[in-house]
């Protein structure tokens, strides 16, 4: 979704937005722009639909547009369709204010219908654009920025996080947050806004977050806070402690395969670190266990991947706590009254952190006083401060728009906090918690395993790429599995494909079998592997290609009746999925790599999913 980057210092500022707005690009974008403040108090904006390197080929990379302060942008379009008008940053009528921003604003028309009464006109369909109009408008009456942005964030409803430029003000620009990321980084004789910390991570690691309600005056020496009262604020800064490099693609031809690759060491870093003596070790959850034995229900919330990581811990959760477990589509909680209350714990899951609808529903939950314990893998995201407790998956930054890392990270701990409750509340008896515990010790060597070889998922892909329907099935955790698989394929192939829990087939779907359907059938939950098959001869029967996965156990069975069959090592059951998820990553992978997809950023989708 869309990406903001600022800078301001004393080299020239065009390059250095590009370069970030280039780290931003994986955020899922249509259109990009920059504006650049020049020496003579020119707001110099550039903009272009498409791709950056569109927008960098017009200003040779930056080069000649002059200036050392500036504002970028990554639009993913919603007011208006993706094209150069549309793109940020705004420019004022009067050309004193350039805005960038990410969110929607909410009651955009009538304060446009505002403006036009006092004879402003509009170029674009944009919210974005009423905002810097408004700018514009305070900023004639009152001659200062700042005051002129307080001004305008007493009037606008939404979401935002903006990036203010102002041509008589050369010395700072204006940043300001409300429900949509903005965090400001630190350089020496410089300093950065970013709406993700990759944009910026190259210069430097020293960042402070912006919080909902505040302002900043970012100058090159130095940062001024104001909170959502107009008082001078101080803030907190923190360090970044991953690396440059975990952001870039090390040799590999795309993110997401090197993000599948890097599975296994990221499972060791989110698991490990929590196992001491051979239990599960979290160090600083606060629920206790007088908190966990008067739990009446677990939600968990969550979109996308993250959910479908829900839906796998429903089944777990449920059978090593034998207490009720819902699981919820953020998009749907939030507007479904839940019945939720102070009994119940609420488990968000996110890879981002800053989830719109995910973030709602948190806020709904912790309304009716629900404990929150978000599971999230980028540190200091919205979800993970506004949550009670927080996991946090050591994935690293996942840039691939299709997660493969931050699911596999998620799975795994919640199994782990399955298995802390269930020591906790007697229901996981010492013996299983013994061979749970073994297993997940072994988890990331067997998935090393089973990535060193790939040839076969590579022959099933080159097989299987010109299908233009395919149907995922399995009972069960393989169910649960087979949405994410089928969530892979669509998303970064555009083969149209879906997910169905075998047994519902004959209830519909299964009339849409005919010769030669693929089928991808999921046999890996070992207690109902003899349905799994009956299912298999069922679509077989009528005339479906069947792709098999299931575990080395089953192996010999299943290929009696299916000839393409995908062994996974066995594990424990909880952690089957953790397994049986890596030949559907890697399907989907080289599926979409031999339809030519742009694998990293499939058309439409975001990384970061910031409107409702
Ligand atoms: C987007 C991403 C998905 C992700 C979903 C939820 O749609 O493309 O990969 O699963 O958002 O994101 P979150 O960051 O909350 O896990």
């Amino acid at each position: 979704m869309c990406g903001i980057v600022g800078f301001i210092g004393t080299e020239q500022a065009a390059p250095i937005l590009l370069d970030g707005l280039q780290r931003l690009e994986y955020r899922g974008y249509d259109s990009a722009g920059i504006a650049v403040l020049s020496g003579e108090r020119e707001l110099q904006v550039k903009k272009s639909k498409g791709r950056l390197k569109v927008l960098s080929d017009i200003i040779n990379g930056g080069k000649s547009v002059e200036g050392t302060i500036g504002i970028g942008h990554t639009r993913w379009a919603t007011h208006g369709e993706p094209n150069d008008i549309n793109a940020h940053p705004h420019l004022s009528g009067n050309g004193k204010i350039a805005v960038v921003h990410n969110g929607i604003i909410e009651n955009y028309v009538e304060l446009r219908d505002f403006l036009r009464s006092k004879g402003y006109e509009f170029r674009s369909e944009t919210d974005t654009e009423v905002v810097t109009q408004l700018i514009a408008y305070y900023y004639e009456e009152c001659g200062s920025c700042l005051e002129a942005v307080f001004r305008v964030l007493r009037r606008i409803e939404g979401a935002y996080a903006l990036g203010i430029l102002c041509a008589d003000e050369p010395e700072h620009f204006i940043a300001a947050r409300k429900d949509a990321p903005l965090l400001i980084g630190y350089g020496e004789g410089c300093n950065f806004i970013a709406s993700d910390v990759t944009a910026i991570i190259k210069h430097t690691r020293d960042v402070s977050y912006m919080e909902d309600g505040e302002v900043a005056v970012v100058s090159k020496d130095g940062v001024e806070f104001y909170n959502s009262l107009e008082q001078p604020i101080t803030k907190e800064h923190h360090t970044i402690d991953w690396d440059v490099s975990a952001a870039e693609k090390g040799g590999y031809a795309h993110f997401m395969l090197k993000e599948i690759m890097e599975q296994p060491e990221a499972i060791r870093k989110t698991a490990f670190s929590r196992i001491k003596d051979n239990r599960v070790f979290f160090e600083d959850l606060k629920i206790d266990a007088d908190y966990i034995s008067s739990i009446n229900k677990i939600y968990i919330v969550a979109c996308g991947s993250s959910y479908h990581v829900g839906v796998v811990g429903k089944y777990n959760l449920e059978r090593m706590l034998r207490k009720p477990v819902e699981v919820c589509l953020a998009s749907e909680f939030r507007y479904c009254d839940p019945l939720v209350d102070p009994r119940s714990l609420v488990i968000v899951i996110s890879q981002s952190g800053e989830t719109l609808d995910t973030m709602a529903a948190l806020r709904e939950a912790k309304a009716l006083g629900a404990h929150i314990l978000s599971i999230v893998n980028v540190v200091g995201s919205s979800i993970a401060r506004e949550s009670d407790d927080v996991l946090y998956t050591w994935a690293g930054p996942e840039i691939a728009v299709a997660t493969t890392k931050a699911y596999s990270t998620q799975l795994v701990l919640l199994n782990m906090l399955g298995l802390y409750f269930g020591d906790i509340l007697g229901t996981v008896s010492q013996e299983e918690y013994a061979c749970i515990m073994n297993e997940l010790l072994r988890l990331p060597a067997k998935m090393e395993q089973m990535l060193e070889n790939t040839e076969d998922i590579k022959h099933f892909a080159s097989n299987y790429f010109n299908h233009d329907s395919v149907f995922f099935i399995g009972r069960n955790l393989d169910y649960a599995m087979g949405l994410e698989g089928s969530l892979k394929l669509k998303e970064i192939s555009y083969i149209h494909s879906e997910a169905y829990a075998s047994g519902e087939l004959k209830h519909g779907t299964i009339s849409l079998i005919e010769d030669g359907t693929l089928v991808v059938a999921l046999g890996t939950y070992s207690a109902l592997f003899d349905k799994a098959m009956s299912n298999v001869v069922e679509v077989q029967a009528r005339g479906a290609d069947v792709l098999a996965v299931t575990t080395e156990s089953h192996a010999a069975e299943m290929r009696k009746t299916v000839g393409n069959v995908i062994a996974v090592p066995n594990t424990h059951t909880i952690f089957q999925p953790s397994l049986g998820v890596v030949p559907l990553q890697l399907f989907a992978y080289y599926v979409a790599l031999l339809r030519g997809c742009d694998i990293d950023k499939p058309r439409n989708l975001a990384k970061s999913v910031t409107v409702e």
